[in-house]
């Protein structure tokens, strides 16, 4: 089970997934159903619901796919070097002044990975359900994708493993409440990748919508890494995805290679188009910036502290006439005891935090309350604080080539493969030197299972363990780097 699945079972205990009844058009409960149970009838019933509803809204919505799928290629290389085009302009405007487009500061930008962490920790689990078609060569093109998404059962390669890791990096991996329509994107994603049998065309076009190469993820990875945040993440996509032999040139090959030759082809095509369109609904990356608005994330983080230790202070210090106790009693009045803080001079804002006593008293290791707010909270909490001094106080962008996030950019190349987690055991000892012990031996008993089993079930077991909740943990790898051997052998 992924970090982000482990956060999602904990804050969702209460909820049944046992309801085959349960209405569609809840993502999240679908969400955590396939990531739960993908087995019961009741999540795949749950997913099929989803698909539909969704599918129909669809059915409705423009897109921008050419009329003949034979243009595709076309189509693809201009939404490319549109893009491109629009990327240098963002760059050029940027050397001659302008601000960032999208992150204020570093919390919003923090914000935003958590925001989007439903969809990035199940990354490629739309195409999940082709793998035990992998004898059939028109899907060996999106199989190659789903395996390096999969980053072939490198953990350094793995796109959900390098993305939980982004999120601990930063402090982002504790619960953040999200609405549903925060999980839409995920579920539909898990949903095409357990009823492939059922939404073959559709996947194939929410993959081609879903491999291009967007405007926003190229300026989100200039943005990130200009706030000294580690950006190889949105960037490993900007190059994996590319048009000319990356997974958006795979998934314009497979439509075409799927196109019946006997039946329909034009309908197929229509499916492969309501299923592009499935990449527009819920909250997209752009929207998810947009709605973030500083002032009210940080009363909600105030809140959820008010809540958890309203009465533990002394009433020694009295602010305006009340004591802290009084101020946090009830809830409504935090943006007052702000206003407060701010009047009484505990809080100078527009200045570097380091003026405000108030923020000398959450932040380093000899603050009197030291760790009661995570890192994600104080990001939030200095942003606010600091508000115009920040941006006035821009990075220069001569330096950005140079900031320590894109030394750490780079440094993702200069690594060698990270050592596997499990691996083979021969005579006693694992193919790595390291004797078994209790660190590795699920791989032993993996093993052996697999050597008991005849080749097909064999494989069936493998493609059981790269299911998007297993295949970013050491079973999960060990299964990943087992099965691209497999597929290797004449
Ligand atoms: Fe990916
Ligand atoms: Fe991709």
């Amino acid at each position: 089970m992924t970090t982000f699945t482990a956060i999602a079972s904990e804050s969702s205990a209460a909820t049944s997934f046992t309801d085959a009844q349960t209405p569609p058009g809840q993502a999240r409960q679908v969400y955590e159903a396939l990531l739960q149970r993908p087995d019961a009838a009741a999540s795949r019933d749950l997913a099929n619901a989803l698909l539909e509803q969704q599918l129909a809204i669809a059915a409705d919505q423009q897109d921008d796919l050419p009329e003949q799928p034979q243009a595709l290629a076309e189509w693809i290389n201009a939404g490319v070097a549109r893009n491109v085009e629009a990327y240098q302009a963002y760059l050029e405007g940027r050397k001659t002044g302008a601000p960032r487009r999208y992150f204020s500061g570093r919390a919003q930008a923090l914000h935003f990975i958590r925001s989007v962490a439903p969809t990035k920790c199940v990354d490629g689990a739309w195409l999940y359900g082709l793998l035990p078609h992998y004898r059939d060569v028109r899907f060996h093109g999106l199989i190659r994708t789903y395996l390096e998404e999969l980053g072939d059962g490198d953990p350094a390669l793995n796109h959900v493993v390098l993305y939980q890791k982004l999120l601990a990096r930063y402090g982002c991996d504790d619960p953040l409440a999200l609405s549903d329509e925060h999980y839409l994107q995920g579920a539909l994603q898990l949903s095409l990748g357990y009823t492939a049998e059922q939404h073959l065309p559709e996947l194939i076009g929410y993959n081609l919508g879903y491999e291009q190469l967007p405007l926003h993820l190229m300026i989100s990875a200039f943005e990130l890494n200009e706030l000294g945040i580690d950006p190889y993440y949105f960037q490993l996509h900007v190059t994996i995805d590319n048009a000319s032999t990356g997974h958006a040139h795979k998934a314009m090959q497979a439509v075409l290679q799927n196109l019946p030759v006997v039946g329909d082809a034009e309908a197929f095509y229509r499916r492969v188009r309501r299923g592009y369109r499935l990449n527009d609904q819920g909250i997209g990356s752009t929207e998810v910036i947009k709605r973030f608005d500083l002032h009210s994330e940080l009363l909600g983080i105030l809140e959820r502290k008010r809540q958890a230790a309203g009465q533990v202070h002394s009433d020694y210090c009295r602010i305006e006439g009340r004591t802290v106790n009084e101020w946090l009693s009830v809830p409504g009045q935090l943006d007052d005891f702000l206003q407060a803080l701010e009047k009484r001079g505990w809080i100078q804002r527009h200045r570097d935090p380091q003026h405000s006593r108030f923020w000398q008293l959450v932040q380093g290791e000899q603050a009197a309350m030291f760790g009661v707010f995570s890192p994600y909270e104080l990001q939030v909490l200095h942003d606010w604080i600091a508000g115009g001094w920040q941006a006035h106080s821009q990075p220069d962008l001569q330096l950005v080539g140079r900031s320590p996030a894109r030394a750490i950019f780079r440094s993702h190349f200069r690594q060698p493969p990270a050592a596997t987690p499990i691996s083979v055991v021969v005579n006693g000892m694992s193919d790595t030197g390291v004797p078994p012990n209790d660190f590795n031996d699920e791989c032993q008993a993996l093993q052996s299972e697999l050597d008991r089993l005849p080749v097909d079930l064999r494989a069936q077991r493998l493609i059981d363990l790269m299911a998007p909740a297993h295949h970013a943990t050491p079973a999960g790898l060990y299964a990943t780097r087992q099965f691209s051997a497999l597929l290797q052998q004449p």
